[in-house]
């Protein structure tokens, strides 16, 4: 089954419990596929995505669970964003529900989690269906979770890496999409290492946006194909 270009409509008009100002989608240009960005920190992956210089989708909105310091980035480009804390919603629940709304009104085709540090539940996901993707700093299945360059270094491995995969309600479990190596230098720390990763990341998860959204992917049980 192909999702490409498929539009979700879930949610669209849904009131919005405004948690940032400026949060007014652009009108949408019918031929160009629309992403949103989830982020929670620095945004250089976010900011690998801007700059891509292949770029066959537009950043409808960057949204964060925090003030991230990321979300410059997106204002410097011209992108609309928007805030939604958990401690401003009564529990995860609501704080899912009304991430989805937000993001809803924004039409994106799909969503792309790039160093988004919260676990995105089944309310958010049924939202968009098999059209959520995350990168993570680890080949996985191996170290999932918040700290996968600290856990792969105290593991002591010699090849680590970074992963795209779909989204799924549990931690770093969804299907894979691609994976790209990086080796482990033997006076790496957490920080060089993480950096090295990054710099993967930052080419290949622009790679798979711009396939997903042109091509969408066949997912057969865990197996993903582009
Ligand atoms: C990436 O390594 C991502 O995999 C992880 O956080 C990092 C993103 O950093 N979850 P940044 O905020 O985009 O610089």
């Amino acid at each position: 089954m192909a999702w490409a270009n498929q539009l979700c409509t879930a949610g669209r008009g849904a009131s919005l419990r405004a948690v940032a100002a400026d949060v007014r989608p652009h009108s949408r240009i019918e031929s160009v596929p629309r992403i949103a960005v989830l982020i929670s920190g620095t945004g250089t992956l976010l900011q690998s995505l801007i700059d891509d210089p292949h770029r066959g989708y537009e950043i409808a909105v960057v949204a964060a669970d925090r003030p991230a310091s990321g979300l410059q980035r997106a204002t410097a480009a011209g992108i609309p964003t928007l805030v939604a804390s958990p401690a401003d919603y009564p529990d995860r629940a609501a704080w899912s529900t009304a991430l989805a709304d937000l993001l809803a009104e924004f039409e994106p085709d799909w969503v792309v989690s790039a160093g988004f540090m919260r676990i995105l539940e089944a309310v958010f996901l049924d939202r968009f269906p098999q059209r959520v993707v995350n990168s993570h700093p680890a080949l996985l299945p191996a170290f999932p979770g918040a700290h996968a360059v600290a856990d792969a270094l105290a593991y002591g491995v010699k090849v680590t890496g970074c992963t795209v995969h779909l989204v799924d309600s549990g931690v770093d479990t969804g299907p894979i999409v691609a994976q790209r190596s990086v080796p482990v230098a033997r006076d790496d720390d957490e920080d060089s290492l993480h950096e090295r990763i990054k710099q993967v990341e930052w080419q290949l998860l622009p790679e798979v946006v711009n396939h997903l959204v042109a091509h969408g992917c066949t997912v057969n049980g865990r197996k993903v194909e582009l």
